[in-house]
C-alpha cells in the first residue's frame, strides 16, 4: 500500500485524517515566493526555469508539509507552445494575441511541436519527483480545453467568456477545431508530465460554468473524458482529478463519466449534497472559501470543522474551493492545518 495519503484516497480509501493541499499553494501570499520571483524577473521566467520552478513548488511543502505538491506552471503555457504570444501585465493578468477565425487557428503550430517550448516543464517534474519527501504526492496539471480556449479567443481573462461563447455559436467549425487542437496538445503535454514523474493529473476547467445547453457536454465533458481516457489507456491506474468549476449539476455528469478519480469542488457545491450525490461514486476535494485564508478567526475554524464533519466519513481530500489569493495569510493556513490534523 502507498504511504502517500493522497494516492490512497484516490484509490478509494477513507482516511481518518484527510490529505490536504491548497490550490495556488505556491504563490504571492508567501514571502519566499515573492523574494524568488524578484530574482527571476517575471512569472514566466519562473515557470520555464527548472531551478526556480522546482524551488517554488517545494516552498509550501517545506513550510506546511502539505500532502501534495502541484507542479509550478500555468495553464496558458499550452497556447504559448502552440505559437501564441503570451505575456503577463503586472497587476492585471495574462495577455495573448488572440485567435478568432479558422485561418488563425490553422496557423497555430502542430501538436508535435509543443515539446520544444515545454521541455523545461518536464525537467521540473523530473526534479520534483526525486526531491519531494516520500509521503508527498506530485500532481501535474493542465487547463481544460474550454478554459484555455477562452483565453486564446479573448486574448485575456474575461468576466463572462463572451468572446469564446460568441465564436462557439457563430463559427462552431472553427471553435471545434480549436478545442480539438487543445485537447490533443493537452494529452501529449500531460503524458510527458506523467513520464517525468507526475503521479496524478488535474484538469482545471475554471470557466466551465459559462457553458450552457449542449455546449457543456460538447466542450467541457467530452474533451475532459477524451483526455482522461487516453491518459489512462497509456498509463493504467493513473488517477485523474477533474475541476468543472461552476458547473453545478454538471458535477454529476463528471462523476458518472467513470474516468475521473476525484472532483475538485468550487465553493458553490454544498458539502451535504456532495456527500450524498458525489462521494458514493468518487472522491471529492474542496471546498473552503479562500477568503478564510485572508480573514482567519473563528469562522475559519468552524467552517473547516464543518467540512471535516460532513465529508470526513468518505473519500475526501481537503482543499479550498479555488486558489488562495495573494492577500492570504500563511498563519491562517497553519490554523486550518491544526484543525484538520489535530
Ligand atoms: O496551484 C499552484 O500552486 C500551481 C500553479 C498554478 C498557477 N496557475 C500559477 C500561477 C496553477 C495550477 C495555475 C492554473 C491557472 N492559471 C488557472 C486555472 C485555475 C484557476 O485559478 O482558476 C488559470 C485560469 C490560470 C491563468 C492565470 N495565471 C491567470 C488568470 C493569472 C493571473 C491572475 C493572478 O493570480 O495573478 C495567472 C498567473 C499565475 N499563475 C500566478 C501563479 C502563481 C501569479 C503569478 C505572479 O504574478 O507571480
Amino acid at each position: 500500500m502507498s504511504e502517500k495519503s493522497l494516492l490512497r484516497v484516490l484509490a478509494g480509501e477513507t482516511l481518518e485524517t484527510p490529505p490536504v493541499w491548497v490550490m495556488r499553494q505556491a504563490g504571492r501570499y508567501l514571502p519566499e515566493y515573492r523574494a524568488l520571483r524578484e530574482t527571476a524577473g517575471g512569472f514566466l521566467d519562473l515557470c520555464y526555469n527548472p531551478d526556480f520552478a522546482t524551488e517554488v513548488t517545494l516552498q509550501p511543502i517545506r513550510r506546511f508539509g502539505f500532502d501534495a505538491a502541484i507542479l509550478f506552471a500555468d495553464i496558458l503555457l499550452i497556447p504559448q507552445a502552440l505559437g501564441m504570444k503570451l505575456w503577463f501585465e503586472t497587476g492585471e493578468g495574462p495577455r495573448l494575441e488572440p485567435v478568432s477565425n479558422m485561418g488563425e487557428i490553422n496557423n497555430l503550430k502542430p501538436v508535435e511541436d509543443i515539446h520544444e517550448t515545454l521541455n523545461p516543464i518536464y525537467e521540473t517534474v523530473l526534479r520534483l519527483s526525486s526531491e519531494l519527501p516520500p509521503e508527498t504526492t506530485l500532481i501535474g496539471f493542465a487547463g481544460a480545453p474550454w478554459t484555455v480556449a477562452t483565453y486564446m479567443v479573448a486574448g485575456r481573462g474575461t468576466p463572462d467568456q463572451a468572446p469564446a461563447r460568441k465564436l462557439m455559436f457563430e463559427d462552431p467549425k472553427a471553435f471545434s477545431a480549436l478545442i480539438d487542437l487543445i485537447t490533443d496538445a493537452t494529452i501529449e503535454y500531460l503524458a510527458r508530465q506523467v513520464q517525468a514523474g507526475a503521479e496524478v493529473v488535474k484538469l482545471f476547467d475554471s470557466w466551465s460554468g459559462a457553458l450552457s445547453g449542449s455546449c457543456f457536454e460538447k466542450y467541457a465533458l467530452k474533451p475532459a473524458i477524451k483526455i482522461a481516457t487516453e491518459l489512462k489507456r497509456r498509463f493504467p491506474g493513473l488517477p485523474v482529478i477533474g475541476f468543472p468549476r461552476g458547473s453545478g449539476g454538471g458535477y454529476i455528469q463528471f462523476a458518472d463519466a467513470g474516468c475521473f478519480d476525484a472532483l475538485a469542488m468550487d465553493t458553490s457545491i454544498p458539502a451535504i449534497w456532495a456527500r450524498d450525490n458525489l462521494q458514493p461514486k468518487i472522491a471529492v476535494q474542496g471546498n473552503l472559501d479562500p477568503m478564510h485564508m485572508v480573514t482567519g478567526g473563528d469562522m475559519l475554524v468552524s467552517e473547516t470543522q464543518r467540512l471535516l464533519d460532513i465529508l470526513g466519513g468518505g473519500r475526501y481530500i481537503f482543499n479550498l474551493g479555488h486558489g488562495i489569493t495573494p492577500q492570504g495569510d500563511p498563519k491562517n493556513l497553519e490554523k486550518m492545518l491544526r484543525v484538520i490534523r489535530g
